[in-house]
């Protein structure tokens, strides 16, 4: 359960009621993901796997775990590929309706999108690309006994300049939520989990679009505020990423496979070593090769004299040959082969070869995406 560290006081808008439960959830994983190009280009930014599994897994057991079943998730170009790696939610013990949303128009455009399954339920928005690594339980309990209209959840951040931030009052409330303050108002991030009632649905059909063209979040909830109803917050030691980036993603990893437990299914020769906290999946091969965790080789993966450090996660299939690769995410099918320099700090995408070439002219030859980015040394 996540820790809740302080809770604001309580007073309910004299409209307030007790909710009758129970949460709906609303997961979005529609969007851009421009940050994550090349990625994004050809997949949703929500598959990105973090220790193997997708990101937007994560946040489904997560709801789950809080006993909310009934999720909708929110698609966009990239509803294909959610639609086929999520199902109809059986396999999180969930039940899944998928709404798609007509274009990215921001996160209160979601909700506008949602409205008719949501309904008059309370409903939790948990956004697909957020990760948590103690999940929303406690919140969610917290927020279906009090009487509060809205529950957002903070976290306190050095550097709130890219982010949405709260201000408090004295008595612990949300008084103002400023998007990417230009001087510093606050140091409390708003994550991106969030509690509503069924008032929400009265201020998003009044909501402008901001300069970016997008309906926000942040103005739906101040104009909660503004029309009186209560906001509460809960500040949260969680770890909590947002992972819009290629760091991020590399950080998720790194927290999830520092609590991962030792597991070799797959085959490891008389020559290779599998050192510490490292899940071999079934099928992986490991012939005069190294790995030392945390990390985890996908199912049908081969290496082949080369070395697997801490904080990698190397997908299903994936071809790793007389290569060393440190702190980074692979995607499946990918090979890597002959390169005489250590990776790190990669995300490397589906079905990439980086090999070192016999071929003359001796030079670099590369076939790039759109936005990817190649650091040489
Ligand atoms: P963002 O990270 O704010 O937006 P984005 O996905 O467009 O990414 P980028 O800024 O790199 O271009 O979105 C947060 C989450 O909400 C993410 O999972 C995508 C999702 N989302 C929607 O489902 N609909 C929307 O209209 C928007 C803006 C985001």
């Amino acid at each position: 359960m996540t820790d809740v560290i302080t809770t604001t006081a309580s007073t309910a808008h004299p409209n307030g009621a007790a909710k009758t439960g129970p949460l709906k959830g609303l997961v979005l994983s529609g969007g851009q993901g421009s940050r994550l190009r090349p990625l994004t280009a050809t997949g949703a930014k929500q598959l990105v796997p973090v220790a193997n599994k997708p990101v937007l897994y994560y946040a489904l057991e997560q709801l789950v775990a809080a006993g909310i079943e009934d999720i909708g998730i929110i698609t966009g170009d990239t509803h294909p590929q959610i639609e086929a790696a999520v199902g109809d939610g059986s396999a999180f013990g969930a039940h899944i309706t998928y709404l798609r949303q007509s274009a990215p128009l921001g996160l209160a455009h979601a909700v506008i999108t949602a409205q008719e399954f949501l309904g008059d339920s309370p409903f939790c928005m948990f956004l697909g690309d957020n990760f948590l690594k103690q999940g929303i339980a406690g919140h969610a309990r917290q927020f279906l006994q009090s009487k509060a209209d809205a529950q957002i959840l903070l976290k306190r951040v050095p550097d709130v300049s890219a982010l949405g931030v709260a201000v408090l009052g004295d008595d612990g409330r949300v008084m103002k939520l400023v998007e990417k303050p230009k001087t510093p108002v606050s140091d409390l991030a708003v994550v991106g989990v969030y509690f509503f009632g069924p008032e929400i649905h009265e201020i998003t059909p009044t909501l402008k679009p901001s300069p970016r063209g997008e309906l926000e979040i942040t103005d739906a909830i101040q104009g909660l505020i503004d029309a009186g109803y209560v906001v509460e917050s809960s500040l949260i030691d969680d770890v909590w990423i947002d992972t819009g980036k290629k760091d991020d993603m590399l950080e998720a990893n790194r927290v999830v496979l520092s609590t991962i437990e030792r597991r070799v299914d797959g085959d490891v020769d008389s020559a290779s070593q599998v050192v510490g906290d490292v899940v071999i999946e079934p099928g992986a091969k490991l012939i005069d090769s190294t790995v030392r965790g945390p990390a985890i080789i996908g199912a049908g993966a081969t290496l082949r004299s080369a070395y697997v450090g801490p904080f990698t996660a190397i997908g299903e299939r994936c071809e790793l040959d007389n290569c060393e690769i440190e702190h980074s995410i692979v995607l499946c099918d990918s090979t890597i082969r002959e390169i005489g320099v250590r990776i790190a700090d990669s995300l490397i995408g589906k079905q990439v070869v980086v090999e070192r070439s016999a071929q003359r002219p001796r030079s670099l030859k590369l076939l790039l995406g759109d936005h990817s980015s190649v650091g040489l040394v």
